[in-house]
């Protein structure tokens, strides 16, 4: 016999998670509604050029897409990100245009990277990510953290801490380039193939190796800080200043590069401290990119956003023991006892009406059985139908945790939910 499994590196969510997942992904949507963000929606797969930029470094890109061609057509890619699907959609529906600038997108769904999986690293793994374009100023680079921070705050994640570094402007950046080439070009026989590749297109990049990361050359590497050009350098401060005012508290690591290639001044990584949050800790991270609107045929313009894995919040979570949603307990089960037709699926479709949550038993089972089952869902009222009081037209009801139980018409069954019910809240 066959044995059918899941793919490695993606999970089923079962029926026992998925309240867990819908109550993030609510609390998410609520932030997201205070802070003005609209969602948006783009396809799971983009042609692989949306993606495959030129002269792109990143590991993302060069090792880990799922890159495919059906019946001999253009070569598509399913989306290991959303930002790059996201400026590909504002570009094509002319959003720059718009009025009131910043656009501002939220997005949550499936994203896809051929990575090594291990606890918190999937292949399939769900991002929650915002988009604000349109506006470059440091207020809104410290607004986005502040959104995400609340988002895990709100969930009750104690553990993080926010880093934050600085990428500074297209300037500041060439001239670090050259300093960093300068610095490895001695060095370049130690370092892997990937840094090899990396000095050539985007040495920034070398700083994020996770091989070399041991080197004493990556150790002795002169910080982008003294590149920084007098703008960035302000522009950084401000952002700080920001953060300090909302009361964020973060540390700077200058060595913070992040792993993609299209970020210009602030990057951020916001990280939990919990023992238990394994090595893939960063719950979100993201940044400032000043050229991907010009690049995907825009006007020149800035944009900020983030990534978050909600696979990860879940982990951290469970990591901090914070609560989250569980199946809740059933309002009503109706029984039925000896050959009473449809009646308990009748009585359960009306109660189900009334908005009350509601199983009815369906095969003829002992009554015994029939309580277990009430057992089992924390059932709040049982409904008994048998045979005689059918006849009569009545039913019994019994409010289970007072184990008290009456007699009434059909007529009466809501009123007599609701009563129980309504007065237990
Ligand atoms: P990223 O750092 O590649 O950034 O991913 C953001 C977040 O997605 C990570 O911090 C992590 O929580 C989650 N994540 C990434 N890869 C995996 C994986 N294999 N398994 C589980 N979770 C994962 C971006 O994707 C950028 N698009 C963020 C951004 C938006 N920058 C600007 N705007």
């Amino acid at each position: 016999m066959a044995n059918y499994q899941t793919p490695r590196g993606t999970q089923d969510i079962l029926p026992s998670q998925s309240r867990k997942w819908l109550q993030i992904e609510t609390l998410i949507r609520s932030v997201c509604d205070v802070y003005g963000y609209e969602e948006i929606r783009t396809p799971m797969f983009e042609d692989t050029k949306v993606f495959k930029r030129e002269n792109d470094s990143s590991d993302m890109v060069n090792k880990e897409m799922y890159t495919f061609s059906v019946h001999g057509e253009d070569s598509m890619t399913l989306r290991p990100e959303g930002t790059a699907g996201i400026i590909r959609s504002f570009v094509q529906h002319k959003m720059y245009g718009n009025a009131d600038l910043p656009v501002k997108l939220y997005y949550m769904g499936e994203m896809f990277r051929y990575e090594r999986p291990q606890k918190g690293r999937y292949r399939q793994f769900n991002q929650f990510g915002i988009e604000n374009i349109g506006v470059k100023s440091p207020m809104i680079d410290a607004e986005i953290i502040a959104l995400g921070y609340s988002i895990v705050k709100g969930l009750g994640l104690q553990s993080v801490k926010v880093l934050i570094n600085t990428l500074g402007d297209e300037q500041s950046r060439s001239t670090y380039r050259e300093v960093l080439k300068d610095h490895f070009k001695d060095h370049l026989p130690e370092l892997c193939e990937d840094c090899k590749r990396r000095y050539e297109i985007n040495p920034l990049r070398l700083l994020d190796c996770k091989v070399d990361h041991d080197l004493e050359c990556m150790k002795t590497a002169p910080s982008l800080e003294q590149s920084l050009n007098e703008e960035s350098k302000e522009y950084f401060r401000q952002v700080l200043g920001a953060l300090d005012a909302l009361e964020i508290p973060y540390e700077i690591d200058a060595r913070l590069v992040r792993g993609l290639d299209y970020y210009t001044h602030t990057v951020f990584e916001v990280v939990s401290t919990h023992p238990e949050s394994g090595t893939q800790a960063t719950v979100f991270g993201g940044g400032r990119y000043d050229n991907l609107v010009e690049y995907f045929g825009g006007p020149q313009m800035s944009g900020v956003g983030f990534g978050m894995g909600l696979e990860r919040l879940l982990i951290l979570a469970e990591a901090e023991q914070v609560p989250l949603e569980e199946r809740p307990a059933l309002d009503a089960y109706v029984m039925a006892l000896g050959n009473v037709g449809s009646k308990p699926l009748e009585l359960a479709t009306e109660i189900r009406a009334a908005g009350y949550r509601c199983e009815f038993n369906a095969v003829p089972r002992s009554l015994k059985a029939q309580f277990k089952s009430v057992d089992r869902f924390r059932t709040k009222v049982a409904v008994i139908v048998g045979e005689t009081e059918l006849q009569q037209g009545m039913v019994n009801i019994k409010d289970i945790k007072n184990q008290t139980q009456i007699t009434v018409p059909f007529e009466q069954v809501i009123d007599t939910l609701d009563r129980i019910l309504g007065g237990e809240e």
